[in-house]
């Protein structure tokens, strides 16, 4: 098989960028190792930032997100009892975030692929990489059994951060950073209405706790637990019973239980690799950097990713400009570097640890100086919204 860009991974970063490189008029094989139902059937976060709507908006994948999406201006941290709002909109002049679910945008993104006529191979597994650095790299791949060859003029490593293409690099051409979090989130979402109209992010002594959703009727919830701990640990009444005793009264008392849709616990790292681009070979979203959820900027961080590799691939093709494509990295890793911060900022303000008692002192000033400064409101604000994309044409 041939091809300009060979893909491998239809998670977002994959699909959105096998459609942008579509409207541009430039070809692509996505390659994925798991079926249509595995990848539709993940759940994973629903916080979208200003830019990626309006890459997604610029892909034409916004009909279902701009009829079921909700708009929020603001979010809540809630610590010692009380809730404060951090205004976005009005400390960011405006911008805003859309709760769409991650599922719901790879959902849409496989289907507008597939009437346009996109080839995306799924349970077709890259089993290898050959001359990544050369004019004609070549990705080995196993279908029905066989092994096939795709030849490509770029291959775009979008399979994740257990994915095959960072691992074909030599470690001594690589350099990678990573802390994991001793500490895991137990998510449930069940069909209950939210207790607010917006995101309540909660610190207290027991740990941390997250009130989101999905709708108006579905909900997403997450308490912090231990590492070794286990779903079949928790009923449902033993989750909802947590979740309350780390919410103010005032919030816990709104708190509506339903039986669980899904339960699962999510271990919390964050991860980068440096560079993102090797030969002809780009790394892009969680193949390259992964970010604890407290943030919600995993699937912000892809699309910024996939703005600029679009980009810089349409400037080659069309312009045959390679000035792009060799920012590319550099350019990436400057936005990822200050979400990264961003996330383990808000993940250590939030989360309880093991370190000694000056510690959640230190978290509830830091949470105090929050509610008492405009400044510290807005920095947290415009992290939150999503640092604009730094120009890039
Ligand atoms: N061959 C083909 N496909 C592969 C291979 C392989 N060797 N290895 C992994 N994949 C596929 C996975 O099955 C998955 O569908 O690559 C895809 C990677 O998708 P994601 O993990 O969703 O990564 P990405 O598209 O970068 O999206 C990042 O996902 O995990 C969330 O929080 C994260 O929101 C962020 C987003
Ligand atoms: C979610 O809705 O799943 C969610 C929201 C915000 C986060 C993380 C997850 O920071």
């Amino acid at each position: 098989m041939r091809t300009q860009v060979g893909i491998i991974g239809s998670g977002p970063s994959g699909l959105l960028l096998s459609q942008l490189l579509h409207l541009n008029g430039i070809d692509s094989v996505i390659l994925e190792a798991k079926s249509r139902s595995h990848v539709e059937g993940r759940i994973r976060a629903g916080v979208l930032e200003q830019g990626t709507v309006d890459l997604l908006r610029t892909a034409g994948v916004n009909e279902r997100m701009d009829q079921n999406g909700i708009i929020h201006g603001g979010f809540s941290l809630a610590f010692s009892g009380r809730q404060q709002r951090i205004d976005m909109q009005k400390l960011t002049g405006g911008k805003t975030i859309m709760i769409y679910g991650q599922t719901e945008v790879t959902k849409d993104l496989i289907d507008v692929r597939l009437e346009a006529g996109a080839r995306i191979e799924f349970e077709c597994p890259a089993v290898d990489i050959e001359d990544y650095d050369s004019r004609a790299p070549c990705i080995i791949f196993e279908k029905e059994g066989k092994t096939r060859e795709l030849v490509c003029d770029f291959i775009a490593g979008c399979d994740g951060y257990h994915g095959i293409s960072r691992k074909t690099i030599p470690q001594d051409k690589i350099l990678l950073f990573e802390k994991v979090y001793p500490f895991g989130w137990l998510g449930i979402l069940s069909d209950v209405p939210p207790i607010d109209e917006e995101l309540v992010y909660a610190h207290h002594e027991r740990g941390f706790a997250l009130c989101s959703m999905r709708s108006n009727t579905r909900s997403r919830y997450y308490v912090q637990c231990s590492l070794d701990d286990h779903v079949d640990n928790w009923t449902d009444d033993k989750f909802w019973d947590e979740l309350r005793y780390r919410l103010p009264k005032s919030l816990a008392d709104k708190v509506i239980t339903g039986p669980r849709l899904e339960m699962s616990i999510a271990p919390l790292r964050s991860f980068v690799s440096e560079p993102m681009r090797f030969g002809n070979m780009f790394l892009a979203g969680d193949a390259s950097h992964i970010v604890p959820p407290t943030g919600a900027k995993g699937l912000n961080l892809a699309a910024s990713d996939i703005y600029y590799l679009s980009r810089a691939l349409t400037a080659f093709y069309s312009e045959d400009r390679k000035d792009l494509l060799d920012r590319y990295s550099e350019v990436c890793l400057r936005r990822v570097w200050k979400a990264i911060r961003f996330s383990w900022w808000f993940t250590s303000m939030m989360h309880k640890t093991d370190e000694d008692a000056i510690h959640q002192r230190l978290q509830i000033s830091e949470l105090d100086y929050l509610s008492s400064s405009v400044a510290s409101r807005t920095s947290m604000a415009e992290n939150y919204v999503g640092l604009p994309f730094e120009p890039f044409a």
